[in-house]
């Protein structure tokens, strides 16, 4: 038994969200029902571990839908995919299984509904994203992307009293509204969606990081590089005031020179990160002094999303 070095103060919620969990359950039932190989278009959820333990139960990860044969299962991820990726799906017959989570969706949904009474849409999110690539596909010759204070500087609308302003799902809620705010000294007239674009889950991870974040002197998140809302925990816990905050993917990953002087480190996981990463991480801090574990609660969440309706009984079947 280690020596007591210090506390750990746990982040909850953390970890999946109702639209990952649904994804990750749609890819096995999917496998289960068709068999090995189902097609993956992208990763279907951003976490390295996911998606190689999915590998080896038989998906099959490809960027473009060209990749698969025709005719073959292919799933959509959970980050959305534009209508010229189903239609091109559909055109070479495959058969497509939609797990793009619901609250994206909705996005989508505001950004046609948008478009079609002919709005400039300004479309806050990561460039190169692909979600963001999704809800722009939705209505490409209405939206404009702003991401970071040059797209603030540089767009350009027709009709500055038909404006409105959407947003990934999985930003810094902070950084969006004072996106929002430079936005309106430009366009007073902009318009706001008509509920949160950003997701439950990633503004209740957010909140449990501020809420511990002061009192840590250092914050691990643990996710993938290229999981937005796992990069955002990191941003938001030294926004916070965290001395220090690193994103893992795994245990291995942590430094042991990150631990000199710490007294208490928070840790938390972004909304693709099954819990068994976290626990391999605290294992990992106990074994070096850090076995004492607070829970710091922002939030409780109970929301679960019903499977993709290809993935459903049908009526018939159940009779
Ligand atoms: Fe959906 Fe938010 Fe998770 S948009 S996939 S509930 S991070």
């Amino acid at each position: 038994m280690a020596e007591p070095r210090g506390r750990v103060l746990l982040a909850d919620p953390r970890g999946y969200c109702a639209g990952v969990d649904r994804a990750v359950v749609a890819v096995e039932r999917a496998l289960e029902i068709h068999g090995a190989p189902v097609y993956v278009r992208k990763q279907i959820v951003h976490n390295k571990h996911v998606v190689a333990t999915l590998e080896r139960r038989g998906a099959v990860f490809v960027e473009e839908t060209d990749e698969v044969p025709e005719g073959a299962v292919v799933v959509f991820s959970a980050h959305g995919v534009s209508p010229a990726v189903k239609a091109e799906a559909e055109q070479r017959s495959l058969r497509t299984i939609d797990a793009t989570c619901p609250l994206v969706s909705k996005v989508h949904m505001e950004a046609k509904r948008f478009a079609k009474d002919d709005y400039d849409i300004l479309l806050i999110g990561h460039r190169g994203h692909e979600e963001v690539e999704g809800t722009m596909g939705e209505a490409p010759s209405n939206t404009q992307l702003v991401d970071g204070a040059e797209d603030i500087a540089n767009v350009q609308v027709r009709d500055p009293e038909k404006v409105v302003w959407l947003s990934q799902t999985t930003l810094s809620v902070d950084e969006t509204l004072a996106t929002v705010d430079s936005l309106k000294t430009r366009f007073p007239g902009l318009q706001s969606p008509p509920s949160d674009d950003i997701c439950y889950a990633t503004q209740n991870r957010q909140q449990a990081v501020k809420q511990m974040a002061a009192e840590c002197d250092l914050v691990l998140v643990v996710g993938s590089t290229n999981s937005s809302n796992s990069v955002r925990l990191v941003e938001v816990a030294l926004e916070a005031g965290a001395r220090d905050s690193h994103l893992v993917d795994f245990a291995s990953e942590v430094d042991e020179a990150w631990l000199d002087g710490v007294g208490t480190v928070g840790v938390t996981s972004g909304a693709s990160v099954p819990e068994i990463l976290v626990s391999e991480v605290l294992d990992w801090l106990a074994a070096r002094g850090y076995a004492d574990v607070e829970t710091v609660e922002a939030a409780e969440e109970r929301l679960v999303f019903a499977l993709p309706h290809e993935l459903k009984p049908r009526r018939e079947a159940l009779a």
